[in-house]
């Protein structure tokens, strides 16, 4: 670890952690990160990095020019925090009622902030975009960087997730396929409310809503190659108000994670199915509603071998953890990867000899060496993939 210390030395280190704390205590969630934009552009403007704010509402996006004709390697941020009413206990605890960092993003901006302070004091010979994001948690702030044009001249990005999974001090990658699609869905159930006592009489919205919570995992054991993953689950069911009375209606919520677009579209064609046939059955009106999530993030060869080489050299080999097969969870970061290559990677932030609570927890938390670590990874990143990129441009 003694080279991390070189690159990030305790002045930075504590430079860093300063900023995390501060965003941790003033969390904003998607498309409020306000106060987050300002101390993000107050710290740009610190290391004399020229910026813009105010992209897609509040993304900021500060850039390093070595010149034309050299490659441009972009390194990307979220900023916002969850709609989580924070149970840590830290010192520099949320001051905001029921908003949390309880995913890093403060991590990840200090992060980028580091690796930003890093290249500006020691500017490698390649152009270096800083991309900060609102609203990863939500609707995906990715999609409207790129179309204000974040992506324009970039030829590789680079990105990363602390994650408690993994332990401080570790990076984990992995090629190709990294994250699932996450579409959500509703399903509106209307039946025949009436008397509990004469069901005859009425068409139970309840036990409809059961019938279809147990047929659609049907999908996954019955339908779907088991060597691909996908996943069902109904997060959300809503029916009925008294005991003695048969509900009309009920609402079921949930998500669909897959990471083949084949099999993404057999699983959406099998619920279509079973609605419509659960529907003719009891005489109900059902009615199924796909709100499309974020594509999988897809780490592309080449990058990804820059930043295997670039771990292994800073971490060793036995701190690089080759992860072997995908999560099913959703990263907008792959919006970025339909557009231009680039890798994504989980910084190991989990404490070592403790229980960690997983991200979106009220008891998230992680190690702040993680700052240290992916500061040191993203600014030797970018000199390594500056160096590689000219060499065969
Ligand atoms: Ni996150």
């Amino acid at each position: 670890m003694n080279s991390i210390k070189k690159i990030v030395n305790e002045e930075l280190y504590e430079w860093m952690k300063e900023i995390r704390r501060a965003i941790h205590r003033h969390p904003e969630v998607a498309y409020k990160e306000e106060k987050t934009a300002e101390l993000i552009s107050n710290a740009l403007n610190e290391l004399g990095i020229k910026h813009k704010t105010g992209i897609a509402r509040t993304g900021v996006v500060g850039k390093l020019t070595a010149g034309q004709n050299v490659p441009t390697i972009a390194l990307r941020a979220d900023m916002d925090a969850l709609p989580v009413a924070e149970e840590t206990n830290l010192p520099f605890s949320s001051q905001v009622q029921g908003a949390m960092h309880a995913c890093g993003h403060d991590g990840h901006i200090a992060i980028v902030l580091g690796a930003a302070a890093i290249l500006s004091k020691n500017p490698p010979e390649g152009n270096v975009v800083f991309i900060f994001q609102p609203a990863e948690e939500t609707e995906g702030g990715a999609g409207p960087m790129i179309e204000q044009g974040v992506l324009n001249g970039v030829d590789m990005i680079f990105g990363g997730h602390i994650e408690t999974h993994h332990l401080a001090g570790e990076i984990g990658l992995k090629p190709g396929v990294h994250t699932a699609y996450t579409d959500a869905f509703e399903i509106r159930v209307t039946g025949k409310g009436g008397h509990a006592a004469r069901p005859h009489e009425t068409i139970d919205a309840v036990l409809i809503a059961a019938q279809l919570v147990m047929d659609l995992q049907i999908i996954i054991s019955r339908n779907i190659d088991p060597l691909h993953p996908a996943v069902i689950t109904v997060g959300y069911i809503k029916a009925g108000t008294v005991n003695n009375v048969i509900a009309e209606r009920a609402v079921l919520k949930g998500t669909i994670r897959t990471t083949d677009e084949l099999i993404r579209l057999q699983v959406i064609d099998r619920i279509k199915k079973i609605t419509t046939s659960i529907s003719s059955l009891h005489d109900a009106d059902i009615q199924f509603i796909l709100k499309p999530g974020y594509p999988p993030v897809i780490n592309e060869e080449r990058a990804y071998g820059f930043a295997k080489h670039v771990s292994e050299e800073l971490l060793g080999k036995e701190n690089t953890i080759l992860i072997p097969f995908p999560g099913l969870g959703g990263e907008d970061f792959a919006y970025y990867l339909q557009e231009t290559p680039g890798c994504f990677v989980r910084f190991g932030g989990g404490i070592k000899g403790r229980e960690n609570a997983p991200s979106h927890s009220p008891r998230f938390d992680f190690d702040e060496e993680a700052l240290r670590v992916g500061a040191a990874y993203f600014s030797e990143l970018v000199r390594y993939a500056v160096k590689k990129l000219r060499t065969t441009e």
